[in-house]
């Protein structure tokens, strides 16, 4: 039996743990911005897109409205305490690439850097967007994708080697666990 969650429960919560990415925006100050965003995922595969979800208070917001691309990278499970700290501090008063040290290398196809230490980058040109409630749902066209080919299949990662950073709530993060696969039913 189910039982209706309590007040001051979150209701997103039941939809984590989410794969978290890192978002790398080009701003109105000329610098580059890193923002991790749990609230994302692929939307179709004719385009290529995928959809972050960006509250319109974040500095990242100002970024995309003054460039709209940005590279989606993804984080590994090692990252986890880098990844929150990049979400705890704006683009607005602190150069978190200076300050975090990331390593960024120039994209093939847009202005925004891709992530050197992340295991994917994706390049993404703004397709479409949305207001819900206090974000803008950004709809990104993938024109390139990269990845660290090593820990790749495929079918995806090879959870053996590496695990993408999934968020749970807060500063919890987890890891892929085991893999199941689904047993063909007799016809
Ligand atoms: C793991 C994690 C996931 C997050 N996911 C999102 C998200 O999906 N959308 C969002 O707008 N903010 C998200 N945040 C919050 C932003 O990353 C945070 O507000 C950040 O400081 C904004 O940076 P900026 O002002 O430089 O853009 C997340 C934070 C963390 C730590």
């Amino acid at each position: 039996m189910l039982s209706k969650l309590e007040a001051g429960y979150k209701f997103y919560h039941v939809l984590h743990p989410s794969p978290t990415v890192v978002l790398i925006t080009f701003c109105p100050n000329g610098r580059f911005n890193a923002m991790p965003a749990s609230w994302n995922m692929p939307v179709s595969e004719e385009p290529p897109t995928v959809a972050v979800a960006v509250d319109r208070e974040s500095y990242t917001f100002q970024c995309l409205e003054h460039w709209r691309e940005a590279t989606i990278n993804v984080p590994h499970s090692g990252q986890a305490s880098l990844v929150y700290a990049l979400g705890s501090v704006s683009g607005r008063e602190v150069d978190k690439v200076a300050k975090f040290g990331l390593k960024l290398e120039r994209s093939e196809y847009v202005e925004p850097p891709r992530w050197v230490d992340a295991i994917a980058s994706l390049e993404g040109r703004l397709h479409s967007m949305m207001d819900v409630g206090e974000v803008r749902l950004y709809v990104f066209e993938v024109v390139a994708t990269y990845v660290r080919k090593e820990l790749y299949t495929r079918w995806g990662w090879d959870i053996s080697k590496v695990s993408p950073l999934l968020h749970g709530a807060g500063r919890t993060f987890y890891e892929v666990g085991k893999m199941i696969r689904a047993q063909v039913s007799p016809s």
